[in-house]
């Protein structure tokens, strides 16, 4: 039997699915702040609803999605989700919501999953912490989103660039389209095959050429085709996110790779990622609850890929130093990452002290404090050892002479001062010790 893990599929063990709690945690935090609720949606949905979103030419649906057939559901295909938005979108028509309250906030957080070549920062199961808003077609609704974004890589320390874009609406597209697909044309041999076989369905994608970057340079731009309406917009959007403090770059040739979006996109690039280095993106998706089967409503949104996050900030010291504390390495972090150090590691000593140690572990751990006690058939040399080796800042040692004196030895492993604590003040006398 082969019980190898998938390709694209990790395994996070101690201090990296810390990493990833803690930026998600912070997200949430974030979301408080800024007004917005949770929303868990499925992670499987039929086909067709990724077909009719995320769109038939996108890479996602060409290529990448894990599809089967679910026998309980009529034979229909139904999908691992590659992403939220639809999933979202589905869930807010579902509710009724377009009809009775079209504006809503939501966010959420959760596995994705694509069929992408596995590389650095690229997974086939990856975590999105997304946002999506509804029923607010104001510019400054864009800016509050970039705003956000922005808080949120500030307080990290990443160190990344914003790019902005409007590629229009279904007014000023067309005209757009047509002058990409004019320029395809005249470029034919220089496109890739993609380019070809998508340049009537989705002219778009040209840009994102994986063949010539330099010549996309030379195509058509989004904002030479806005409408009046768009183009205002944009203007919208860009003064208020700057007199926020946003710094961004306005990028005319970036398009999303999804088809549903409208007017305002953006992305934020983390330096020193590599080619996987979009850490943030979105956009405005005005038309997408229609074509779901929805009243005629916009929305907005976008997703943080953790993974990437994660990895931005672990490749850099600042950004790793500002987390130190929170993500409790233990000492010798390189080699043992499994576990968040703990305050206290109790050294018991036999069976009885083990009967002793475990209310007493429980009274610490009722004080907020992170304890685990080490086997009381290992010898008092070895508990200590691990007790040094796992980052424990004290040792509460417990034995037969301290069961009868009704007090713990305890050691402080960092100043290597051991003292008398009984029972009842053993919490106080840690508490004391740790804010020296
Ligand atoms: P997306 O650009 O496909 O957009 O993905 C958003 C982010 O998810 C990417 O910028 C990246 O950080 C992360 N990501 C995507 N694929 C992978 C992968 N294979 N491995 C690791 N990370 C990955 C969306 O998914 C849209 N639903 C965003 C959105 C929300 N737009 C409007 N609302």
């Amino acid at each position: 039997m082969d019980l190898q893990r998938l390709r694209g599929f990790n395994d996070l063990f101690g201090s990296s699915s810390r990493l990833l709690t803690i930026i998600e945690n912070h997200a949430r935090e974030l979301m408080e702040r800024y007004s917005i609720g949770e929303i868990r949606i499925p992670l499987l949905e039929r086909i067709e609803l990724y077909q009719r979103s995320t769109g038939e030419t996108s890479d996602i649906v060409e290529k990448q999605m894990y599809a089967f057939e679910d026998k309980d559901e009529r034979q229909s295909t139904v999908v691992l989700r590659p992403e939220g938005t639809p999933g979202v979108v589905r869930a807010y028509i579902t509710a009724g919501f377009d009809r009775t309250q079209p504006e809503q906030r939501f966010y959420y957080s959760g596995p994705m999953f694509r069929r992408e070549r596995p590389q650095k920062g690229r997974y086939r199961q990856f975590f999105q912490f997304g946002v999506e808003i509804f029923g607010r077609e104001d510019a400054a609704c864009d800016a509050e989103l970039l705003i956000l974004i922005d808080d949120f890589v500030k307080q990290r320390l990443i160190d990344a660039t914003m790019e902005i874009n409007s590629i229009g609406c279904k007014e000023c597209r067309p005209a757009f389209r047509a002058a990409l697909i004019a320029w395809g044309k005249s470029h034919w041999d220089k496109l890739c095959d993609d380019c070809h076989n998508r340049i009537e369905r989705n002219p778009l994608r040209l840009l994102d050429c994986k063949i010539d970057a330099k010549l996309a340079e030379t195509a058509p731009s989004s904002l030479d085709y806005l409408c009046e309406a768009c183009r205002a917009h944009f203007g919208v959007v860009q003064e208020l996110a700057a007199a926020a403090g946003v710094t961004f770059v306005v990028n005319p040739r970036m398009v999303r790779g999804l088809d549903y979006y409208t007017r305002t996109a953006f992305e934020v690039r983390a330096r020193g990622l590599g080619s996987q280095d979009t850490i943030v993106a979105g956009g405005r998706y005005d038309g997408l609850v229609e074509v779901l089967g929805g009243a005629s409503i916009p929305g907005i949104g976008f997703a943080i890929g953790l993974d990437r996050v994660a990895l931005a900030i672990e490749g850099n010291p600042r950004a790793l130093q500002a987390l130190g504390s929170r993500l409790d390495l233990p000492r010798e972090a390189a080699t043992r990452q499994i576990h968040r150090a703990p305050v206290a590691a109790f050294v018991v000593l036999g069976e009885a002290a083990a009967r002793e140690s475990v209310n007493l572990a429980r009274v610490v751990r009722a004080a907020g404090l992170n304890v685990e006690m080490l086997s009381p058939y290992r010898s008092i040399k070895s508990q200590l050892s691990q007790a040094n080796s796992m980052g424990a800042r004290f040792a509460v040692i417990v034995g037969d002479r301290e069961i009868e004196a009704k007090a713990a030895r305890l050691r402080d492993l960092r100043r290597h001062e051991e003292v008398e604590a009984g029972f009842a003040s053993l919490v106080p006398m840690i508490e004391a010790r740790l804010t020296k």
